[in-house]
């Protein structure tokens, strides 16, 4: 497995796979690696001949005072889990590489609307820095294919519009949600739950699988399944942030005959923001 920190060395590796007319897909990451990004990998795997992992923590999709500098930075233990399933390459570039004329001269790629609200909303700029990062690694990676977690099904969506509204000649894929066996999904920052908050944290799950489970029964009163929602997970503790029934297409609100829907919610517990959702076909 080849890592790569600098822009000349991925080239050079491209460059090589190029030649053989070999496809890649590029699984973008910000490291500390749990099943549900080594699922993502293997999802690569079925798109294309070479899989590149970009491991980064990327600054500017980070908030004042949220945990930039507390993120866990792991790439020997991450290189060592990316041996099975198996990347072609890590790409773990610095800051310099990825914004050449420095943060503050970055240029942003901003999606409107569909970024104001949910995380969005709680995480001004959150979005803003996530298009401009992934913008970013297509260009220096140009994949065919890349791959995305279902679990921030905004940040996938909003992927999604930047591609097709710049045609960028990649495929977005969009991986399952990868959890834990009482249901909680895997998250880099389920580490930051106390040993109680971690007892409760299934709760979310639970609730989003209720409330899917009563719209395929063909309940339509959303407002009235958000605010139960809301107030069982308040009262096992939960601060929420969201939790709401959207179009799965572009997270309007839906009329009754919409037919998929997404329960989306976010919720924080200590120290721990979970987000999570469930899509549902009716
Ligand atoms: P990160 O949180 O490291 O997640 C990397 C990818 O793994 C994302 O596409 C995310 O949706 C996916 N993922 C996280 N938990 C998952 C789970 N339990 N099951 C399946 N997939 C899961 O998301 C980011 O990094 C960054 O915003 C990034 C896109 C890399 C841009 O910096």
């Amino acid at each position: 497995m080849i890592v790569a920190h600098t822009k000349q060395e991925l080239e050079e590796q491209l460059a090589e796979w190029r030649r053989h007319d070999e496809h890649v897909a590029l699984v973008p990451t910000m490291g500390n690696l749990h099943a549900g990004h080594l699922s993502l990998v293997d999802l690569a795997r079925e798109h294309a001949e070479r899989v590149v992992v970009s491991i980064f923590v990327n600054p500017t999709q980070f908030g004042e005072g949220e945990d930039f500098d507390e993120y866990p930075r792991t790439l020997e233990r991450d290189t060592r889990r990316l041996k099975k399933p198996a990347a072609d390459l890590i790409f773990a570039p610095e800051v310099e590489t990825m914004y050449p004329f420095g943060l503050e001269d970055a240029t942003t790629i901003a999606v409107p609307r569909i970024t104001e609200n949910f995380c969005g909303a709680d995480r001004p700029g959150h979005f803003d820095g996530v298009t401009s990062v992934v913008a970013r690694l297509f260009a220096l990676v140009q994949p065919d294919a890349a791959v995305f977690g279902q679990k921030d099904y905004q940040q996938q969506l909003v992927i999604r519009h930047m591609s097709l509204d710049l045609n960028l000649p990649v495929s977005i894929i969009t991986g399952e949600t990868v959890r834990e066996e009482d249901g909680l999904a895997m998250s880099s920052r389920n580490q930051y739950l106390s040993e109680g908050d971690r007892a409760i944290a299934p709760v979310l799950f639970k609730l989003l699988s209720d409330v899917a489970k009563q719209l395929q029964s063909g309940a339509r009163n959303y407002s009235d399944l958000e605010v139960e929602a809301i107030a069982k997970l308040s009262a096992v503790g939960f601060d929420v942030d969201y939790f709401s029934i959207r179009r799965a297409q572009n997270l309007e609100i839906p009329d009754r005959d919409c037919d998929e829907l997404v329960v989306l919610a976010a919720a924080r517990l200590g120290d721990a923001r979970l987000i999570d959702n469930i899509v549902v076909t009716i």
